[in-house]
């Protein structure tokens, strides 16, 4: 929808541009007879900008983001932090992978496209732990696709399966596959905090469909997970003291997924691992604060 009051449309959510019949070359005021006036004209209407802030608050309701994540995009996400009582060093590591994630996932946003020759490798999955910008980087991502005109969806793992859980409720207005298809068709699906409920029989099972059946179909899924790997190059956090590790927090992604998902993973999507302190915790951000 348009401003109503919008002075450029009037409301009608058009403007109007124009341009000269020689196009985007730049009108020659020193060339005799070429001046603007003599040119012929071309009109046309474009959608103003007075509708954009409602097509992305559109596109994202409509893929279901939540609104504390709506103001995440690639603009805003910063890679020059400063944290105090820290190693240079360290600072410019935990940027670094910052700025290496968000270079990676800006290209999958930018080169996304639904029809794929073949099946692997084709999504993402945003590793980390609690913090780093994983969800803010997949949303970002989402919401460049779905303003392409692609469909997207976006879920929280623990979300998701208590709403396939609450329509086996005889209650329920959705039914199972209500629920499920929009999840198993959408062109890009964000699922959010992998692992984060309880690894039960019937979650896995649930989970590992979805994800069998997007691989099968060949469609592409962004998974974020505060679950790392064994082997991977964060876990242990060597200051975390061992007394002060919760069951949880030791957990691998493999204890909370199981090996099949956890390899299905591998063959589905990149891993993108990020390596930064919690943001909201611990960074303050340079160019917002030196200015
Ligand atoms: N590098 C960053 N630049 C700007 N904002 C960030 C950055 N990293 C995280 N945030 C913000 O901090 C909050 C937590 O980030 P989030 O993406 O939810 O972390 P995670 O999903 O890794 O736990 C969000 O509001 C997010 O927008
Ligand atoms: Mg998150
Ligand atoms: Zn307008």
């Amino acid at each position: 929808m348009a401003r109503s009051d919008c002075p450029i449309c009037q409301g009608t959510g058009w403007k109007l541009v124009e341009r000269t019949a020689v196009g985007a070359q730049p009108l020659a005021v020193d060339k005799p007879g070429a001046s603007a006036a003599g040119e012929p004209k071309l009109q046309w209407a474009v959608p103003c900008d007075c509708t954009s802030t409602d097509r992305t608050s559109r596109a994202l309701a409509s893929a279901r983001v939540p609104e504390r994540y709506r103001h995440c995009d690639f603009d805003n996400f910063e890679t020059d932090n400063e944290i105090e009582g820290v190693s240079r060093d360290q600072v410019g590591a935990w940027n670094r992978s910052l700025s290496q994630a968000k270079i990676v996932v800006q290209r999958f946003a930018a080169d996304f496209s639904p029809v794929r020759e073949t099946q692997t490798e084709h999504g993402l999955l945003l590793i980390g732990t609690c913090g780093v910008g994983k969800t803010h980087l997949a949303v970002a991502a989402l919401k460049e696709v779905t303003l392409r005109g692609h469909s997207g969806l976006f879920y929280d793992y623990r979300e998701l399966l208590k709403a396939i859980q609450d329509s086996y409720n005889a209650e329920s207005q959705f039914t199972e596959m209500g629920v499920l298809e929009p999840v198993l068709k959408t062109e890009l699906l964000v699922l959010d905090d992998v692992g984060s409920s309880k690894p039960s029989l019937w979650a896995l099972e649930t989970v590992g469909h979805i994800l069998n059946t997007r691989y099968n179909e060949k469609r592409i899924t962004v998974l974020t997970t505060n679950f790392l790997d064994a082997e991977s190059a964060s876990n242990p956090e060597p200051s975390r003291a061992p007394g002060l590790r919760s069951p949880i927090a030791d957990d691998t992604l493999t204890d909370r997924v199981g090996k099949r998902i956890r390899s299905r993973l591998y063959e589905m999507c990149r891993t993108v691992e990020i390596s930064a302190p919690d943001y909201r915790k611990e960074i303050r951000n340079i160019s917002r604060f030196a200015r």
